[in-house]
């Protein structure tokens, strides 16, 4: 790559990272900022969004990574808006792809282009509470202990092999909102220090096993 002046620029260094996400985009938030130091080890080179107002597309401007909203409403069935995902994915060439509160099941032809790649962020400790409530679930189940998880993604819903997880306690008088963001807060760390060391180490997958590095 060359500047208009004709002045060599060294690539980026560290592994590509596409975030996925359809909210708020505070574990994105998360990741750019960690990002910033090249010790990191990775960088976020690509956003892609289901949802035209996800705040995370807000935040991908404001830190000049460039975004891309793949909306389910502009094809015409969901095979075809898998293939527009994985097509916006591809572009970036990724070494990474993180689900970083995407909201929307991927089929196994999108998992198929980056095999073992996929990585998802659930704010539960699973196999406990998989789906799209799994902080509600936990708390209406009574558990005193639940968390998050970071995990491989595979053909099922939340159910792809384990990296790292997190416990947060459940405290009384916690509703549904304040215990999200308890989790929220111990799973920004957990996603950024375990997409880190996975993209400085490599990931290991031997079954339901996994192993950095
Ligand atoms: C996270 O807790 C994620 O695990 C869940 O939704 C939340 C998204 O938060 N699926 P944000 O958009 O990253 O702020």
């Amino acid at each position: 790559m060359q500047t208009p002046s004709g002045h060599p620029v060294a690539p980026a260094p560290g592994a590509r990272l596409v975030v996925l996400a359809s909210g708020g985009g505070s574990n994105l938030a998360a990741l750019l900022a960690a990002h910033e130091d090249p010790a990191y080890g990775a960088r976020v080179v690509g956003v892609v969004s289901d949802r035209p107002g996800a705040g995370a597309l807000d935040l991908a401007r404001e830190a000049g990574v460039a975004s891309v909203v793949v909306a389910p409403a502009d094809f015409a069935d969901r095979d075809a808006w898998n293939e527009g995902v994985a097509e916006a994915v591809a572009v970036f060439r990724p070494d990474w792809v993180v689900l970083a509160g995407f909201m929307r099941i991927l089929a196994p032809s999108f998992l198929a282009r980056f095999p073992a790649r996929v990585i998802n962020t659930h704010p539960a400790l699973l196999p406990s509470f998989p789906g799209a409530h799994g902080v509600r679930d936990a708390l209406a189940y009574g558990v005193r202990q639940t968390g998050c998880t970071v995990h491989v993604v595979d053909d099922g819903v939340d159910t792809g092999p384990i990296v790292a997880q997190t416990a947060v306690p459940v405290l009384d008088g916690d509703d549904e909102s304040s215990l999200h963001e308890r989790i929220k807060v111990a799973e920004r760390a957990l996603l950024v220090e375990t997409v880190g060391r996975v993209a400085r180490d490599g990931l290991v997958v031997e079954g339901r096993r996994t192993r950095i590095g």
